[in-house]
């Protein structure tokens, strides 16, 4: 039956292609692939094609949005619609897949599609905390493995990487991206979809790899007041300087598809909005791929008050760009009658219908639509002790030591020492995976009791543990007993954090302290002992009063399913912590949005008198975050000196080389994260205080001294000017190569001729 129908499609290409005529472009821009396509399309009914541009969640395993149709699974017999999310078992994919097979006319395969965010069962630490690693080439190492785990179970698209560029730590998606800049976001964006999809499109047809999906396009992370699918009123400056960057380096990278954002710019929903979703993506960028809804986003232009009724949302959703549907069933339901009334041609959704069969032939699904589903391949790749180990290296690299004051940590293996384990994260497994964890099983990940005991079990480390209190409630029942644990002992080791729920979509917070009597805890325990603290949690939190009074803090985020093991060697010492923060956090929830890049303003604060009046600041608070961006402490000390410039002057087409050395000056081998940031002084227009331009992460013995170079051209010191042209301009420039954003210790000057 397979053969036979691609023997039609074969012989339809022969028909279509010469009538064709269409203004599509293809993702692969292979010809051969452009006939099968259209020869496929030839052979469609108006039904048929709308199906195609209809995704359903199966309403099965699991749930991510507001429930589907409640005729969902009338369409999933048919076997007829574009594709399927939510299923992740061989057994469920394969039904599935033999529906379009067995019930449907053209045996045109289902796409099926998951949220494989940070692993798929093996669950990797959450986006952001992987981030703070700032290696590239673990972020694709993940991002690959987790399409390994989730292709063999049938699934072909994953609806990562978010790449929305966050700044508000209220937002709970903050956990799903890369942080607040544009430069390290668009790096990692590249990386995660080299490691979903592999190198190119060719790469695509193997049964290892999986479609990557862009997603939230765009602004997502600017929703106002950090309110979950709140607007996103923005410049288009911003909107180009910082928020477009990384999808545009996801398109440089080949993804696949990219998925709209639920909020509205400017007063035009993004699943609306054909400027955004044709104009920018397929007529500037040139790409090919196809757009997917966010979840019910087309009958949510009902709501935004943009589309009268479901009929027009739909024109309004399928004229603007959007090729596939998701889970609200209105295309299905509408996209005919809105065809028959003129309010959408039929030729707007042939391009969709190729956009989306294209990918279902790049991924060889017509060749073969089992090819992906092979139970003993499902069982034997599932959490293979490989993936597990870089799950491991994952943790250990995305770890930020945040302060850890006369060397609370590591905690030595050899010294004979009680220490007491307190809090509710201790023993805590459910929330270490974060949330958009898969199928990861929750109680399956290590908890930090568990890595510890494991850890120092022939140490000279005896453990007492009482949870004390719990992530959430104002009950302070256990904390008599935490208090007499405490004080048998030497020294505290405390781990809090938030409920994962507590991030995540849905997810926002106006408070964004420890939940619950998490502080109240540790200022009993202050009383009596010194305290190292984990954390556990999916945003910057307001450790104002954490930072001030306890002696250690490691922000472990959440950390997947090798959590406990991980953040151990870095207590103990077998791992010395070399992340950095990708998001800035806040002195408190006031200065939120905080971010590093920010604008001078024409009354900056005087450093040498920060609260002179009418300046620009808080009377309350210093304006610089607790803990900024690039920031990050390490078991040794590292110095960054002798920043040379091989010349002062930089002209077009030109280059200039930075050199700096790094030295590590302390006790431990370790890695610093050097980071060139540069600040254009005077500009035709507003340009940031500082800015993100590349960065080198360093091994160095203890004593040892390396050089780091890093070479800028005049392209990185380009600009939007006042007519949104992106151009360089001829003046001053500074630059920093530092351990921070907030390190001006090396510092020197050139100009652009
Ligand atoms: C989220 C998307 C997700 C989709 C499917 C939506 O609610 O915003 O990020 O991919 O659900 O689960």
């Amino acid at each position: 039956m397979k053969k036979l129908l691609l023997t039609t499609i074969l012989l339809g290409v022969i028909f279509y292609s010469c009538n064709s005529g269409s203004s599509w472009q293809s993702y692969s821009k292979d010809k051969a692939i452009e006939q099968k396509v259209d020869s496929v399309l030839a052979l469609m009914t108006l039904d048929e094609k709308i199906a195609q541009t209809t995704q359903f969640t199966s309403n099965g395993e699991i749930i991510t949005g507001p429930a589907s149709k409640s005729d969902v699974a009338k369409y999933l017999r048919e076997g007829t619609i574009g594709s399927v999310f939510n299923t992740v078992t061989v057994k469920n994919n394969k039904t599935i897949q033999d529906a379009a097979m067995q019930n449907s006319r053209l045996k045109i395969p289902v796409l099926i599609g998951f949220d494989v965010i940070h692993g798929f069962s093996t669950i990797f630490p959450m986006p952001l905390a992987e981030a703070c690693s700032w290696d590239l080439e673990l972020m694709r190492k993940t991002a690959r493995i987790a399409a390994e785990e989730a292709s063999s179970v049938g699934i072909h698209w994953t609806f990562a990487p978010m790449v929305d560029i966050a700044r508000d730590a209220r937002w709970g998606r903050v956990m799903e991206g890369s942080g607040e800049d544009a430069c390290l976001g668009s790096l990692i964006a590249k990386a995660r979809i080299k490691g979903f999809q592999g190198d190119d499109w060719q790469n695509l047809k193997e049964n290892n790899t999986i479609l990557a999906c862009a997603k939230h396009f765009v602004a997502y992370g600017a929703a106002e007041a950090g309110r979950d699918y709140n607007v996103a009123d923005i410049s288009e400056r911003t909107l180009y300087e910082t928020y477009l960057p990384p999808f545009k380096a996801a398109k440089d990278a080949g993804v696949a598809t990219y998925m709209a954002a639920f909020n509205e710019i400017a007063g035009i929903p993004c699943t609306g909005n054909k400027f955004l979703l044709t104009d920018l993506l397929h007529h500037d960028w040139q790409f090919g791929g196809f757009v997917v809804s966010d979840h019910t986003a087309v009958k949510e232009l009902i709501a935004h008050g943009v589309a009268k009724g479901e009929k027009e949302s739909v024109a309004l959703a399928i004229n603007s760009g959007i090729d596939m549907d998701m889970a609200d069933g209105l295309y299905i339901g509408n996209l005919k009658k809105a065809v028959e009334d003129g309010l959408v041609s039929e030729k707007t959704i042939d391009n969709s219908v190729r956009r989306i069969l294209e990918m279902k032939f790049l991924l060889g699904l017509f060749d073969d639509p089992y090819k992906y589903l092979d139970e003993e391949r499902e069982k034997s790749t599932l959490m293979k002790p490989e993936f597990l180990e870089i799950a491991k290296e994952a943790v250990r690299k995305s770890v930020v030591l945040l302060k850890n004051d006369n060397s609370y940590f590591p905690i030595d293996k050899n010294k004979a020492q009680t220490v007491a384990l307190i809090g509710p994260m201790i023993k805590n497994r459910n929330s270490l995976n974060g949330e958009w964890a898969g199928r990861g099983r929750r109680n399956e990940s290590v908890s930090l009791f568990d890595g510890l005991v494991e850890k120092y079990k022939d140490s000279e480390v005896k453990f007492v543990y009482a949870a004390g209190c719990d992530l959430t409630t104002d009950s302070k029942a256990g904390f008599a007993q935490a208090l007499s644990v405490a004080r048998q002992a030497d020294i505290v080791l405390v781990a809090m954090g938030e409920d994962f729920n507590l991030s995540g979509e849905a997810a926002s917070r106006t408070d964004i302290k420890l939940p619950g009597v998490q502080q109240e805890l540790l200022k009993e325990i202050k009383k009596y002992k010194k305290i190292g603290l984990v954390l556990f949690n999916g945003r910057p939190l307001d450790l104002s009063w954490e930072a001030a009074n306890v002696d250690a803090i490691i922000e472990a985020w959440y950390p997947g399913t090798m959590a406990g093991h991980g953040v151990a060697d870095i207590i103990a010492g077998d791992c010395n912590p070399s992340a950095k923060l990708a998001i800035s956090f806040p002195r408190n929830i006031g200065q939120v949005p905080i971010y590093y890049n920010h604008k001078n303003t024409g009354r900056p604060v005087d450093p040498a008198n920060p609260k002179a009046d009418y300046r620009s600041f808080y009377l309350d608070a210093d304006n610089s975050p607790l803990y900024p961006f690039g920031y990050g402490l390490s078991y040794t000390s590292f110095t960054i000196s002798n920043i040379k410039l091989d010349k002062n002057s930089l002209s077009k087409g030109n280059k200039i080389t930075i050199t700096a050395n790094i030295s590590n000056i302390g006790n431990f081998d370790g890695e610093e994260i050097a980071q060139l940031y540069i600040r254009d002084i005077t500009a035709s227009v507003t340009r940031p205080v500082k800015e993100l331009k590349g960065f080198k992460k360093v091994s160095l013995k203890q004593g040892e001294t390396k050089q780091i170079t890093f070479v800028i051209s005049d392209k990185d010191l380009a600009f939007y000017d006042v007519n949104m042209k992106y151009i360089t301009e001829p003046g001053s420039f500074k630059l920093w190569v530092a351990a921070s954003a907030a390190d001006e210790t090396n510092e020197a000057d050139f100009t652009l001729k």
